[in-house]
């Protein structure tokens, strides 16, 4: 599986479709040759690596890097909303086809790109996938108006307040957090035993399978504080 990188609580969010051969080898999104051109692209944009936030659609490779299928994309649902509801940046950059016609509900990139889209109490700017600027660098000057746009929009977002859901986001997080080296091994839980399937932050809920395709989800501030209690080992 391969999560992020970048900076939770960056305003502005970058997803991408799947992780390719170099990000399932490191684990880190965008880091083979299409997330150097990201890179540079927010250098010349003057975005630092602290105010993004990287991620892709779905969580892990499709076979021979084809395009992630509609049940790939919607087991990764889940975890996709959560960090969304949870950590609620207001720009997002959707970059290339399988991020646009996720996010917003089945349009095409090819009519979209270029635009700003306000949903959900946010703005996307869905643009070209820098692996198709590599195919295709006469695509690049389209792409640099994009940025211009996003990097104005990120510039005119108004300054923080140390806001009360910043810290109860921490909480959940920092559970969320401890609950990471459990996965994949099994715990006791007041229904029983299971096998920790997934940690992540929806309200603070990780997912427990408990019987073959049985899956419960269970607050991960409980589930930490029982592991804490050495009950759940
Ligand atoms: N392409 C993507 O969409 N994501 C990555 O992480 C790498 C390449």
């Amino acid at each position: 599986m391969v999560f992020a990188r970048g900076n939770l609580r960056a305003k502005l969010w970058i997803i991408g479709d799947a992780p390719g051969a170099d990000e399932d080898a490191q684990g880190v999104p965008f880091s083979g040759k299409a997330g150097q051109l990201l890179d540079k692209i927010l250098e010349a944009a003057g975005v630092g690596q602290d105010e993004v936030f990287i991620a892709n659609t779905v969580l892990c490779r499709p076979p021979g890097n084809r395009v992630p299928t509609n049940d790939e994309i919607a087991a990764c649902a889940v975890h996709r909303n959560a960090l969304l509801d949870l950590w609620q940046p207001p720009l997002v950059v959707l970059l290339g086809a399988t991020a646009a016609r996720t996010f917003l509900a089945g349009n095409r990139l090819a009519d979209l790109r270029g635009q700003r889209v306000e949903r959900d109490e946010r703005a996307y700017y869905p643009t070209f996938h820098p692996a198709y600027l590599l195919r295709d660098p006469s695509k690049k000057a389209l792409a640099w108006q994009d940025w211009q746009k996003v990097r104005d929009a990120l510039r005119g977002l108004p300054l923080d307040d140390s806001g009360e859901h910043v810290e109860q986001a921490d909480e959940a997080v920092e559970a969320a957090r401890s609950l990471v080296p459990y996965a994949g091994q099994s715990v006791m839980t007041p229904e029983g035993t299971g096998r920790l399937m997934q940690v992540f932050v929806e309200r603070c809920a990780v997912v427990l399978d408990i019987r073959p395709a049985k899956v419960t989800f269970f607050p991960t501030r409980v589930l930490a504080e029982l592991l804490l209690r050495q009950e759940a080992v």
